[in-house]
């Protein structure tokens, strides 16, 4: 048995540990340790690929590679916030896609150079090419619109889905030529084809972000995330290389789930929110808060007085929001849950699936504060519960709570599935001010009379109510 034929075992175990890694991550409990098996398994894979004949020799340059680009990945990860994980992920998913469409690039010109352009991997080439252009490109925009490098507002123009329409026919059409070739029915400069189809699918992906706004950049990065998974399977097919083909299927398949997830979580299709531009508009049915004059009035209380509500309650929910994840209030949350449990308050969590920008989101913040995760529920758990609550506490989150998706079919978020807030016997809201949340329209459970607005920095807000609560003991 040579090194050769027990690298696909190799493989075979690394395909075993992504998939119980992925069964691992479904829940919070497990997925570290899912993280670490699916680790492992691509430890295993790395390692074994340097036994095969045909890297042996390149070794040292993979290495060097792997130094340079674990040590970035390393740091990267380590010192990123929370906050700014959405373009962390799009930059290392950009990098994946990059690296699928040089993998077919170079795999292209290998084949020429060998006179076998066969075309069953040149169509698995120019996949891998152009969805890997189409992700990289994507991906740099998004990460340049999260990070504030560009503008984060959906960037429109007159004709645009012509532009888009032309890139798609033209990429199409240069696909068809190569195709051609590859069957012997055309004689053409093959590599001048493949470069201009490089250039038109980077240029598509940059199409293709641009007029998306910034607040939707997380459901786009998921998508590219799905992109480059199949990018990657195509490069698989390309090198024949079997775990590439079901790690890049794995994260195409999951990339795509939670992308419908997310959209279905909104209560928007995947094409309204490529084309939709939801954050920018104020759509029919909102209202502005100077306009609103319907004699309903905002109440707005001190620390004090949400310590004594508090105090006095032996229910209270949780809901945190964007808000909370950009005041990075979770750990004087999770004090004010300690001292509200010492006094015997049943304190739970509610969290909404698209609460703040990034899929789990709230989950991996209350889970850095220590929060148990057996004090989160979903919104399908702990609606029911909202009656009984005798307090909602409302932390830097609005639109997961607006009622309009209920009651209001005008509303841009109709239809929604949001948390219950507004059936508690108390709301208190804490936020800076009455500007709306991402979807930009206005939250009439603020003008609810049995809603109190404490206005801060969540975790300035969150803090003095601790100290009242602490005073008052
Ligand atoms: P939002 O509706 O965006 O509201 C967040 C609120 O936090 C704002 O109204 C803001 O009000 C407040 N805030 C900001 N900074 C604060 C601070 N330092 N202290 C206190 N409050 C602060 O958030 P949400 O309720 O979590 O809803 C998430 C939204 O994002 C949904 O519309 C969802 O569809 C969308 N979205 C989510 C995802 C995922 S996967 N989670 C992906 C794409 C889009 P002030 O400015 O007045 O303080």
């Amino acid at each position: 048995m040579t090194l050769d034929t027990l690298i696909p075992v190799a493989y075979l175990i690394a395909a075993v540990t992504f998939i119980l890694g992925l069964k691992g991550l479904t829940s919070p409990t497990t997925a570290v340790m899912g993280n670490r098996i699916a680790a492992t398994g691509m430890l295993i894979a790395v390692i074994a690929t340097f036994f095969a004949s045909d890297v042996r020799g390149a070794v040292p340059v993979i290495l060097a590679g792997v130094v340079v680009g674990g040590a970035a990945g390393f740091y990267g990860a380590r010192v990123v916030k929370m906050t700014a994980m959405p373009q962390m992920v799009a930059l290392f998913n950009g990098a994946g896609g990059g690296a699928a469409a040089l993998v077919s690039i170079l795999e292209f010109s290998r084949e020429l150079d060998l006179g076998a352009l066969a075309f069953g991997s040149t169509l698995a080439t120019l996949l891998g090419l152009v969805i890997g252009a189409v992700s990289f490109s994507g991906s740099a925009i998004a990460f340049g619109k999260l990070q504030g490098l560009i503008t984060p507002k959906a960037f429109r123009y007159a004709g645009q889905q012509l532009v888009t329409g032309a890139l798609v026919a033209a990429i199409g059409v240069l696909a068809f030529v190569l195709l051609a070739a590859s069957l012997g029915a055309l004689a053409v400069d093959a590599m001048l084809i493949v470069v201009a189809i490089t250039v038109l699918a980077l240029v598509f992906g940059v199409a293709l972000v641009m007029p998306i706004g910034g607040a939707d950049m997380p459901v786009v990065i998921s998508l590219l995330n799905a992109y480059t998974g199949l990018a990657v399977a195509m490069a698989g097919f390309t090198l024949g290389n079997q775990l590439l083909i079901v790690a890049g299927t794995l994260v195409g398949a999951s990339g795509t789930i939670l992308t419908r997830l997310m959209s279905k979580a909104m209560n928007r299709s995947l094409g309204n929110v490529l084309f939709g531009a939801f954050g920018a508009a104020t759509a029919t049915g909102a209202t502005t808060a100077v306009a609103r004059d319907d004699g309903r009035a905002i109440r707005s209380i001190s620390a004090e007085d949400a310590a004594i509500l508090l105090g006095y309650a032996q229910n209270v929910i949780v809901v945190p929001g964007y808000g909370l994840a950009v005041a990075q209030a979770q750990h004087n949350v999770r004090e004010l849950a300690d001292l509200l449990e010492s006094k015997g308050i049943n304190v739970r969590y509610a969290i909404h699936p698209v609460a703040g920008r990034m899929p789990g989101h709230m989950n991996v913040l209350l889970a850095e504060a220590n929060v148990p995760y057996d004090k989160l529920f979903d919104m399908e758990q702990i609606n029911p519960e909202f009656p009984r609550a005798d307090v909602a506490l409302v932390i830097g989150a609005n639109d997961v709570t607006n009622p309009a998706a209920r009651s209001n079919p005008g509303s841009p978020i109709y239809g929604m599935p949001i948390l219950d807030v507004d059936k508690a016997q108390n709301v208190i809201v804490i936020k800076r001010s009455m500007k709306p949340g991402f979807a930009g329209i206005d939250n009439d459970l603020y003008l609810d009379p049995k809603t109190a607005m404490l206005f801060g920095d969540a975790k300035e807000a969150v803090g003095k109510v601790v100290q009242e609560l602490k005073r008052a003991a």
